[in-house]
């Protein structure tokens, strides 16, 4: 492996002024990110790009978390080598310049999610590992299909509605409940009855109300919830969180809200809009209900890998 160590210098992208230059650095990233590059509030993002003379090889884009107690941590979004440097030691040095300007900043932990059906996954995860990160693991699936399909594809599904109707069950949108749905649900997460993981507050900026489901039980109770999230720059919808009551569980009932939601979707902006769902092992038989249930037509299914590593000031 050729060592380009000494022809490489690094630099913090917000201190590059060039409108092309800075135009290059982001054609490093995914253009989802291009928000997070051009906003003017800078501090809570790392932007490192790596340059061999005037051209931008290499970008490391991480943002500060919402702090957990005394933990301060980075989320790394994107770690991009240009295509003809790869496998020559540019992500190493790249990542070793991260870490020790985030722990200068006082970062004591650092993250990450990529998908495993990225073409550079294994990569990634060579990377993180030589690095001392936890070895990733598959988090969440996730699955992708056009909301139409998920609708028309099995008559299976129209039993299950019924039977559903039956209980009583009803999907609500946020919009249309007498309460708000998001209080409620955090008074439940605070008080234990429901996981952490549901909690629906740090969607609250960018969920769509319209679309987002209030579950209820045949005694009009909330018994679970269904987070929806447009994203606009993927052209897709997104359906980060559905939670029901341990009594609702393994009787369809997720499944159900699913579908509606699926069918809302498909009446606002048609059968081939796009809809991706995601499941995390902590969610129980949810994940290998999404499998089997909506697997079959799906565009593409991938797992969340993660992983993670404390920093210290010290350095490694
Ligand atoms: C992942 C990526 C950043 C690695 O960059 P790089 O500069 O080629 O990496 P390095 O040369 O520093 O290699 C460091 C380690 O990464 C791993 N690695 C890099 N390329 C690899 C490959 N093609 N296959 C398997 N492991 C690989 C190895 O463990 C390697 O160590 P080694 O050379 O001692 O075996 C680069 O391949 C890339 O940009 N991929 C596309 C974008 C992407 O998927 N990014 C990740 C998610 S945002």
């Amino acid at each position: 492996m050729e060592l380009v160590r000494d022809r490489l210098y690094f630099v913090n992208l917000d201190g590059i002024a060039d409108k092309d230059l800075r135009e290059a650095c982001a054609e490093l990233t995914w253009r989802s990110y291009r928000s997070i590059l051009d906003a003017p509030k800078t501090e809570n993002r790392l932007a490192l790009v790596a340059f061999s003379g005037e051209v931008p090889v290499a970008l490391w884009l991480s943002v500060q978390m919402p702090s957990e107690g005394q933990q301060r941590s980075h989320s790394l979004l994107s770690l991009v080598v240009a295509a003809a440097w790869r496998r020559r030691g540019v992500a190493t040095r790249l990542i070793q310049m991260a870490e020790a300007e985030l722990a200068a900043r006082g970062i004591s932990l650092v993250t990450t999610s990529y998908s495993s059906i990225l073409p550079g996954a294994a990569a990634i995860s060579g990377l993180l590992l030589n690095h001392a990160w936890i070895e990733p693991k598959a988090d969440r699936i996730r699955i992708c299909g056009r909301v139409g399909d998920t609708v028309t594809t099995s008559k299976a599904w129209d039993l299950l509605l019924r039977r559903l109707q039956s209980r009583g069950i009803r999907y609500l949108s946020w919009q249309d409940t007498d309460f708000d749905v998001i209080e409620r649900a955090a008074v439940m997460v605070d008080a234990g009855q429901a996981p952490e993981w549901s909690d629906p507050r740090p969607w609250s900026g960018s969920l769509c109300r319209q679309l987002s489901l209030a579950i209820l039980d045949g005694k009009g109770d909330l018994a679970g919830w269904v987070v929806c999230e447009p994203q606009p720059t993927l052209n897709r919808w997104y359906f980060p969180i559905g939670w029901v009551t341990p009594t609702e569980q393994d009787r369809g009932t997720l499944v159900g809200a699913y579908l509606e939601g699926s069918r809302r979707i498909q009446a606002k902006s048609g059968p081939s809009a796009l809809a991706v769902l995601e499941a995390s092992p902590r969610q129980g038989r949810a994940w290998s209900l999404f499998e089997k249930h909506f697997s079959s037509f799906a565009l593409w299914s991938d797992r969340l890998l993660i992983s993670q590593k404390t920093l210290s000031a010290d350095g490694p």
